[in-house]
């Protein structure tokens, strides 16, 4: 049984900063999604998955200085080492735990519960979304972004992208990751017992080859040994297609269409 240890991404500062990268094309879909949540006041917020604490960063944004911000990830390296250097790191707090600890968390529960790209990572994503669920205080919201795949593709066809995701779509079904997790997350959260989405916001993100050109050899380096392990593919054809993206910064009418991100949230009536 696959479990949170199990983790299908490696602990590098190349994919710190590959993790980065996929915030800014995300930023987009991560305000709209706290755009549209009905939250008046500054609440208690935590961050579940944190990663590199860049939706803390954008909650310290909209909520200003009185939120408090917790951070929660199996690893809070890359979310420490990324607050060093932001002004006003010290009022956030990280918390090294799993999701599923049965640790009391301090400060729990909260104002706002919200967890960006982990839901397709966790081995149950039911449990989770039931656990973010008991984190979220009575009154409080739980809002989830989560990826689907399928549409994701380029125009004019740039083959190097294509085989990308063809090799990751095979990757997550040899490891058990539902890469169309976004739009079942309004299913999911009644199945969690959290009932019907009080809302959705589906949200795309088109980008030229080349604004991708950092972006893509560091996916494809943070995949490479699991494409390996798993008999995707082999290491002479990472190579290939890997060489292949050294063109990429010429690609400026090359357009990527990248997974869409898709939010749900529900307020838990008090
Ligand atoms: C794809 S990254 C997304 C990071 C961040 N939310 C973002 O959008 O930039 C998924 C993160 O979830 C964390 N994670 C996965 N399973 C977890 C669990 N069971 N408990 C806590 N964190 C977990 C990973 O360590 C990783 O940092």
């Amino acid at each position: 049984m696959r479990t949170s240890a199990d983790y299908l991404l490696p602990r590098t500062t190349g994919e710190a900063r590959r993790l980065q990268l996929q915030s800014e094309l995300l930023r987009e879909a991560t305000e709209t999604l706290l755009g549209a949540l009905d939250i008046s006041e500054s609440p208690s917020c935590i961050d579940i998955g944190c990663g590199t604490g860049d939706v803390m960063l954008l909650m310290a944004q909209k909520y200003g200085d009185r939120a408090r911000i917790v951070g929660l990830d199996l690893d809070t390296g890359p979310a420490t080492a990324r607050f060093a250097a932001a002004a006003s790191a010290p009022r956030f707090e990280l918390v090294q735990r799993d999701l599923f600890s049965a640790t009391p968390l301090p400060g729990a529960p909260f104002g706002l519960t919200f967890s960006r790209y982990l839901l397709h990572h966790a081995p149950d994503p039911v449990a989770a979304l039931t656990r973010m669920w008991e984190l979220t205080a009575d009154g409080g919201t739980l809002a989830v972004l989560d990826l689907d795949q399928r549409g994701t593709t380029t125009y004019p066809l740039w083959p190097p992208y294509e085989q990308i995701e063809s090799w990751i779509r095979a990757l997550y079904v040899k490891t058990g990751i539902d890469n169309h997790i976004g739009h079942k997350l309004p299913h999911l959260f009644e199945r969690a017992g959290i009932g019907k989405p009080d809302g959705t916001k589906v949200v795309g993100v088109i980008r030229t080859i080349a604004e991708l050109a950092e972006f893509l050899p560091l996916l494809l380096d943070m995949i490479r040994g699991k494409l390996v392990d798993h008999a995707v593919a082999t290491q002479h054809e990472i190579d290939r297609v890997g060489a292949e993206l050294a063109t990429a910064p010429q690609l400026t009418s090359t357009y990527c269409y990248r997974p869409t991100a898709v939010g749900v949230w529900k307020q838990k009536r008090a």
